[in-house]
């Protein structure tokens, strides 16, 4: 059999047909697979997709491109998860198209920032970031508080996640445009309403003023829930009752 081998050695031509084969079989076994098995991604309890104005907010987190200074995903190594809490599991990702991962951390990783401070704080911090860190270098958006949220292109952004197999159920993306406005408004009558659709999440206003839906309320709604889903006090892998 090595008879043929110098074939391969002396003429190039030969062996980048060789290097072919061998490495559509490698990507075949490899690929394969994945067109025929349900899932690549084993289910997690407490992950579900973003509400509407969580949806929103993350629009704004990429618009500003935030990812260019934070990341999204604490690695599974000793100082990561000292420091940010338990390492990302692929499907606290599954809801995002695109996904936020990254890897440029200018500012901290912000996969587990939710529920670590207050609505306040964030307001604060995102409108002049040295009022609460005095030594940051991350830029203020205060002008987020003064622009009213637009919400007309909400239902075809909740389509278009339905069409990427993100579970909205028709009755979701049908009342998306009342439920934007109902998660910030907790006194508005829309408010039961979107409990019941959404029923792990408590309306509230973000920004501290009901009266108005501005992209800060939205961005802040997403910030609070990033890495508050599951709860990691009592998260095993292979656990059954962690697997929906
Ligand atoms: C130029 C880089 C830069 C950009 C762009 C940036 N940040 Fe930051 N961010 C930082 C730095 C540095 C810190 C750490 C100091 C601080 O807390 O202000 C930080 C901290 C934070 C924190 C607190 C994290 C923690 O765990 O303490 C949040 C939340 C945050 N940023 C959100 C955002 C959001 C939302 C955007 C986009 C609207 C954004 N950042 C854009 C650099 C940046």
């Amino acid at each position: 059999m090595w008879r043929f081998h110098k074939w391969f050695e002396r003429h190039s031509l030969i062996l980048l047909v060789g290097i072919l084969l061998v490495v559509s079989v490698g990507g075949l076994v490899q690929i394969t697979p994945l067109f025929f098995i349900e899932s690549t991604i084993e289910e997690v309890k407490g992950v579900r997709p973003y509400t509407p104005l969580e949806l929103k907010g993350r629009q704004i987190y990429v618009r500003e491109g935030c990812y260019v200074c934070h990341s999204q995903m604490v690695r599974p190594l000793r100082d990561e998860v000292e420091r940010y809490g338990h390492y990302s599991l692929a499907a606290e990702s599954m809801y995002d198209h695109p996904f936020q991962w990254g890897s440029k951390r200018t500012g901290p990783d912000l996969a587990r920032v939710g529920g670590r401070y207050s609505d306040e704080w964030h307001r604060a911090h995102l409108a002049d970031p040295r009022s609460m860190v005095p030594e940051s270098v991350m830029p203020p958006y205060a002008f987020l508080e003064a622009k009213e949220l637009r919400t007309d292109d909400i239902v075809n952004h909740l389509r278009v996640n339905a069409m990427l197999k993100v579970p909205y159920t028709e009755e979701q993306i049908a009342n998306a445009a009342a439920d934007v406005r109902a998660q910030a408004d907790p006194d508005s009558d829309a408010s039961t309403a979107f409990a019941a659709r959404y029923p792990t999440v408590t309306p509230r206003s973000y920004d501290g003023d009901s009266a108005r839906l501005t992209e800060m309320d939205a961005l802040i709604a997403y910030l609070q829930m990033l890495g508050a889903g599951v709860n990691f006090s009592t998260y095993q892998a292979d656990a059954p009752e962690n697997q929906r």
